[in-house]
């Protein structure tokens, strides 16, 4: 496929961005109860929007596997909680200072930096909450080993420590492959772990998620220079204001494309062979590969 031509979410992620919505609101904090102002700070950055792609596709493994009951829904809440922490985070003064988020001022912007960090701790506490709430063992295990030192942390650590430096493409993919990659590739395990997925299916979508997590984060690189400070609601140009290693900065923005795209394919290649139904996340690599926002 072309990675410069745009596609637009599948139905199946704009009804389920609905669902997810829904739950988010549900399990989140009281916003009446002390500390308000901290559970304010916190629906302000989880309901400012998002594509909710993370707990989208959480959910599309669980289905694809088989699974059934209410458990997929703390799972997939879960996982969007941590990577709105991760967002918070991300864009505090220490790490990449970037003012706009989600279409709106970033927390720090809006609420101050101690209470972004204050918010960020209590989404990953939140988060783990849910998950042992499902009672299911493996997939907290999955969610921690996503997020710690070997997984998105690991990522974001190397990412802070790169800047202003000459990277090799090896590197900065290990960069991608984890501070994006990572919670992605969780995100499938975790649904598709809660459907009790056989092997086979499991590794395929382990594969799947490994896959378009790298395209995601190269595109986002991509994004970072061509995209629309207004369709992507954060700010153009944070790359290269803080100097980052990304893929366009080391090989182009056709190379760049051209990885992403066959990242994407691959992914399709692997999901179709071995996953039934695969519709699904056939059209979520689709609009990965052709996102613009
Ligand atoms: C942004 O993720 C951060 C990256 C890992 C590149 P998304 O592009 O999924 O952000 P939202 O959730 O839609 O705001
Ligand atoms: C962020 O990567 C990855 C995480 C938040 C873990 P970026 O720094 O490129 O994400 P954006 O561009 O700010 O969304
Ligand atoms: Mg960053
Ligand atoms: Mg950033
Ligand atoms: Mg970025």
């Amino acid at each position: 496929m072309t990675i410069s031509m745009k596609v637009d979410p599948p139905v199946y992620m704009f009804e389920k961005r609905k669902v997810i919505d829904e739950y988010l609101l549900k399990f989140m904090p009281d916003i009446t109860k002390y500390p308000q102002v901290l559970h304010e700070a916190i629906h302000y950055s989880v309901m400012a929007g998002g594509k909710r792609l993370r707990p989208i596709l959480a959910l599309a493994a669980f289905e694809a596997c088989g699974g059934t009951g209410p458990d997929i829904y703390r799972a997939a809440v879960a996982v969007e909680l941590i990577h709105t922490y991760s967002l918070i985070h991300d864009d505090l003064p220490c790490m990449d200072d970037d003012d706009l988020r989600r279409g709106k001022p970033s927390l720090h912007n809006k609420y101050g930096e101690a209470i972004a960090l204050l918010a960020g701790d209590a989404l990953h506490d939140f988060a783990f909450r849910l998950t042992a709430e499902t009672g299911n063992t493996k997939i907290v295990l999955e969610l921690a080993e996503a997020i710690g030192t070997d997984g998105m942390l690991a990522g974001q650590m190397a990412d802070m420590d790169a800047e202003g430096r000459d990277l090799s493409l090896e590197e900065v993919t290990y960069i991608h492959v984890h501070k994006t990659g990572k919670l992605i590739r969780g995100a499938v395990r975790i649904g598709a772990l809660l459907a009790n997925a056989g092997k086979k299916e499991l590794d395929a979508i382990t594969v799947y998620g490994e896959k378009v997590g790298h395209a995601f984060q190269i595109i986002d690189d991509i994004l970072d220079i061509v995209g629309d400070t207004e369709i992507l609601g954060k700010p153009v140009g944070s790359d290269s204001k803080n100097n980052k290693a990304t893929y366009p900065a080391i090989i182009g923005l056709e190379k760049s494309r051209q990885i992403a795209s066959e990242l994407i394919d691959e992914a399709i290649d692997t999901i179709r062979t071995s996953v039934s139904p695969s519709d699904t996340f056939v059209d979520i690599a689709r609009f990965i590969g052709g996102r613009q926002m």
